[in-house]
């Protein structure tokens, strides 16, 4: 059984491209793997954030958890602020990696260009180190994400080669697993630009009403020309809306194409605004239902509880190699 890993931080209301690119894919793991679902709420830190929309924000992800499917006697849902071994393993980690190679993450470059250099915070910079700390820990091969996350599972495969070149085979390398559809869901009112939390307008929310949902998608910005076709360069627009699509029935781009030779844009977006409205709304009932639960509580504590288990080891593992005087 592979070890199956990934996370959510809980930044800003999720996105349609946060289903898609992730949430929606994690449960189909739990049959057959070992999978640690967790909420990145250190992550959550590394941006200015207010305490109430933190705990607003982090009971709302484990309840999304549930509504898209993962099951608690199936996997490890868990909040990484519980499981201490994330933060001391980043401690340990960060004197693996150098400043330059976090300087050159993306994500790094265009999160601090909005700030002022005095108000970088270090946690910005070194979260990529974190992130590397919570994959390792569990000793998790596989590693579902969106594109954006890419890099920094390809630095954690970099940090355990280093790691393991001077003490030995102790940490697992990491493979992030991409969708081929659907791994980078763009605006709908800029389709250029990637779908994301903090954006107010455009994006589809999971928790919006239906009926903007609906108008979001009808009022999708669109490209010249008729024809539904597939062409991120060309067709930034209706290529985005495909993929919506296609990823939301989990058919081909080609099939997708194949529904809608002759169909018109209006026809073309009522149908991805039905598909879209079916699945969130059932999404959004499950939600509901849970929200307001005491099972987000109870599944946080039996999850931190097996996931201090987990990562103990290998922490214990890497202090031992490394000389860590005293391990326990
Ligand atoms: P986060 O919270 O920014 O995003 C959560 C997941 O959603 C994906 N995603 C998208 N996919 C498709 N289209 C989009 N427009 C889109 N926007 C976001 C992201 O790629 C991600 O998979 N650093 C991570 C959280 C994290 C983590 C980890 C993930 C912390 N530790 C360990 C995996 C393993 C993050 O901020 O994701």
């Amino acid at each position: 059984m592979d070890k199956v890993l990934s996370a959510i931080k809980p930044t800003g209301q999720l996105t349609l491209g946060n289903y898609i690119g992730a949430l929606k894919n994690f449960p189909k793991y739990q049959e057959d793997n070992d999978v640690l679902i967790f909420i990145a709420d250190y992550h959550a830190l590394t941006l200015p954030i207010d305490p109430q929309v933190l705990y607003t924000n982090t009971r709302d992800i484990c309840a999304f958890y549930l509504a898209a499917g993962l099951d608690p006697e199936k996997c490890t849902i868990f909040l990484q602020s519980q499981v201490p071994a994330h933060a001391e393993l980043a401690t340990i980690l960060g004197n693996y990696v150098h400043m330059g190679e976090l300087s050159r993450m993306t994500q790094f470059k265009d999160k601090s260009r909005s700030l002022n250099e005095k108000n970088i915070g270090l946690g910005l910079f070194t979260y990529p180190v974190l992130m590397a700390s919570d994959i390792v820990l569990y000793q998790a091969k596989k590693i579902p994400v969106g594109e954006d996350q890419k890099q920094h599972v390809e630095l954690t495969r970099d940090i355990v080669e280093r790691f393991n070149h001077i003490y030995g085979e102790i940490l697992v390398k990491p493979e992030p697993v991409i969708s081929k559809v659907g791994a980078r869901i763009m605006s709908l009112s800029d389709p250029t630009r990637k779908m994301s939390k903090s954006d107010p307008k455009g994006d589809i929310f999971l928790k919006d009403d239906l009926m903007i949902i609906r108008k979001k998608i009808m009022q999708a910005k669109t490209d010249t020309g008729c024809e539904v076709k597939f062409d991120r360069e060309n067709k930034p627009g209706i290529s985005n809306l495909l993929t919506i699509y296609a990823s939301l029935k989990e058919i081909s781009i080609e099939e997708a194409e194949k529904e809608f030779v002759g169909a018109n844009y209006g026809t073309f977006k009522k149908a991805v605004a039905d598909v879209t409205v079916d699945i969130l709304g059932a999404f959004q009932k499950r939600y509901y239902e849970i929200i307001n639960s005491d099972l987000i509580d109870k599944v946080l504590k039996s999850g931190a509880i097996k996931a201090r288990e987990l990562s103990s080891k290998t922490l214990n593992d890497v202090k031992r190699a490394i000389g860590l005087y005293g391990v326990l």
